[in-house]
């Protein structure tokens, strides 16, 4: 992971979503703690008409707009005159590849990332050719633009920046960090409703404690998501 604090811009036609995100949680003491600095910019700054749009009719016809490719272009390249690095542009979009902790972890060790929030209407082929470094889906379902998936990839790189977290033990032992599902938590009471704390948990034991919390992760996972387990598994 890189040594300087980690920069992070978007550009939307709706920068404003990210108000309440970008100020909430992890993402927000990332920032004060000078981990990060995300930059949310409004894709219609770089539109040299009149209306500023910054959508056009297919060519071949067909349903629905298409982004064109001038404000984009314009927007990453003024991004970058700016200031250095020229970081990693990535295009957010259901044909990229798909999400995961590993991709989340490539990309908390880039000094940059300049988010492309596109509106799924679709958006002109030579951004993605000659534009995007990368694309990136965030699952097999359509949303109406990238705001919310530049979200998800923008929390789930800054919790792995070295500082974000109050607790970085906590980064090692959840879900997908190490290609395992959680194990089971507990907190008092010892009996709620007659559900009970699996005793060995009470036990003080910590080698069995530990060894209850592997096999429940292995078992969990083994159950939930046997993808996950590749030849891992029973
Ligand atoms: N834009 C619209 N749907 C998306 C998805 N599933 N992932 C990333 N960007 C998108």
């Amino acid at each position: 992971m890189s040594a300087a604090p980690a920069r992070i811009d978007i550009l939307s036609i709706f920068p404003e979503v990210f108000g309440a995100p970008l100020n909430t949680g992890v993402l927000r003491r990332a920032r004060e703690a000078g981990v990060v600095t995300v930059h949310a910019h409004d894709l219609r700054d770089w539109t040299t008409d009149k209306h500023h749009s910054v959508d056009d009719a297919p060519y071949g016809g067909g349903a629905g707009m298409v982004m064109r490719p001038e404000p984009w272009f314009a927007a990453v390249e003024s991004l970058r005159a700016d200031v250095a690095p020229p970081g990693r542009a990535v295009l957010l979009t259901p044909q990229g590849r798909p999400f995961t902790q590993a991709i989340a972890r490539e990309l908390a060790a880039e000094p940059r990332l300049i988010l492309m929030a596109a509106r799924y209407e679709g958006i002109d082929e030579r951004v993605r050719e000659h534009l995007a470094d990368d694309e990136i889906s965030i699952g097999d379902y359509v949303l109406s633009g990238g705001e919310i998936p530049a979200m998800v990839l923008a929390e789930a790189v800054v919790r792995l920046l070295p500082g974000a977290l109050g607790s970085p033990e906590s980064l090692a032992e959840e879900s997908h960090q190490d290609g395992l599902l959680e194990y089971p938590h507990y907190t008092r009471p010892p009996d709620f409703r007659g559900w009970t704390v699996p005793d060995v948990l009470r036990s003080g034991d910590h080698a069995r404690i530990e060894a209850w919390r592997r096999q429940q992760r292995l078992d969990r996972t083994a159950r939930r998501r046997p993808d996950l387990l590749g030849g891992r598994g029973p």
